[in-house]
């Protein structure tokens, strides 16, 4: 088998969560999704409170924990609330799993058949950077979008604004970027895109390397970011220090009208990272003519990078949790097709004054 096609997509993304009710309501009150299921002690799941929330392709699960002695408790506590799983569709689990043995760098669980009122559902978990998984999931005998343990929820939900799951980006300790790199690649039969070196992107202070993969014509990229060398902490170790291990930093979502998007957001209380002023003046000069009205851009602290494809637009929000770890990035794509290299230093100058306010810089 080639293994062109034994990943389909992200299925979807599960976080563990202090509190499952507002982590789901806080995605359909700001981020415009759908709460779509629901999974708890009501439908025979006693150890813990499940919300599956959909926006365009997006599905997002948020699981929280009823007792102390939970592995859900345990995971929130020493990491805070973050993802745990990104769970990736495949068409046929056995060949997957043999793919994968094959190739004897990364090692699948065995099959785990979960039967319900659809069907069997068909998983395998493999690890991947920290305490983080990509289970793999095979519908090919279960009639529903719904996981086994949900049931359907009509919610208001809030109005549809992203569509897509653009990258998932995961933070490493030094030195194992390369490493996990080499795991996609040759483990998983992704292919590296682009890098960049710290050269790239560091500030005066801080500074981070990246690397990216991606697998079935960018169905799936994940970038990979270490901490590198800086005159003060690197934002990249600020994460890894709260998270206590390396994990998921950021989830950008793609939109076809950020501007619409972003002010959305912002109306809903969204906090986003703050762009200087000066970082709008000659824009022109530096990514050429673009669709959008600058002084809009300006307004909603909008950035703007272009690469030999086209031109993108993307904004970072705050973290969305207590702990500086995990945020997430909106981002529009006009053809451009990288990940706003451009934009490394505005947004990392951004990011450090953040930091700085927590004392951590
Ligand atoms: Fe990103």
């Amino acid at each position: 088998m080639t293994g062109s096609n034994v990943f389909e997509k992200i299925d979807h993304i599960e976080f563990y969560v202090g509190s499952a009710k507002h982590w789901a309501y806080f995605h359909q009150k700001a981020l415009g999704f759908n709460i779509i299921g629901y999974s708890g002690p009501e439908t025979g799941v006693r150890d813990r409170i499940s919300y599956l929330l959909k926006q365009g392709d997006v599905r997002l699960i948020f699981t929280g924990f009823l007792s102390r002695t939970s592995e859900i408790s345990r995971h929130v506590e020493m990491h805070g609330d973050g993802v745990k799983d990104i769970t990736l569709k495949v068409p046929d689990i056995n060949e997957t799993i043999s793919f994968i043995r094959e190739r004897g760098v990364a090692s699948p669980s065995s099959i785990r058949t979960e039967k319900g009122d659809y069907g069997s559902l068909k998983k395998s978990v493999v690890p991947t950077y920290g305490e983080t998984a990509h289970t793999l999931v095979d519908y090919s005998e279960w009639e529903s979008d719904l996981p086994p343990g949900f049931i359907s929820v009509e919610s208001e939900g809030g109005k549809e604004s992203v569509q897509k799951i653009d990258h998932v980006v995961g933070n490493v300790e030094e030195n194992r970027m390369d490493p996990w790199v080499d795991y996609y690649v040759r483990g998983l039969g992704f292919r590296q895109l682009i890098s960049f070196d710290d050269k790239d992107i560091s500030t005066q202070y801080s500074a981070l390397k990246s690397k990216v993969v991606e697998y079935g014509n960018r169905k799936i990229i994940f970038p990979i970011n270490e901490p590198a060398l800086g005159l003060k902490k690197s934002q990249i170790q600020e994460y890894l220090d709260y998270y206590e291990s390396p994990g998921v930093q950021h989830i950008a979502l793609s939109t076809d009208d950020i501007v619409n998007t972003v002010r959305k957001m912002k109306e809903n209380g969204v906090r986003f990272l703050e762009t200087p002023a000066s970082y709008y003046e000659n824009i022109e000069d530096r990514v050429g003519k673009i669709d959008e009205d600058i002084d809009v851009l300006r307004e909603l602290n909008i950035l703007v990078d272009r690469d030999d494809d086209g031109y993108l637009l993307q904004i970072f929000t705050q973290p969305i949790g207590d702990r500086p770890t995990f945020f997430y990035e909106i981002i529009q794509r006009k053809g451009a097709t990288s990940f706003g290299k451009g934009n490394f230093k505005a947004l990392f100058e951004s990011i450090e004054r953040e930091q700085a306010k927590r004392g951590n810089l």
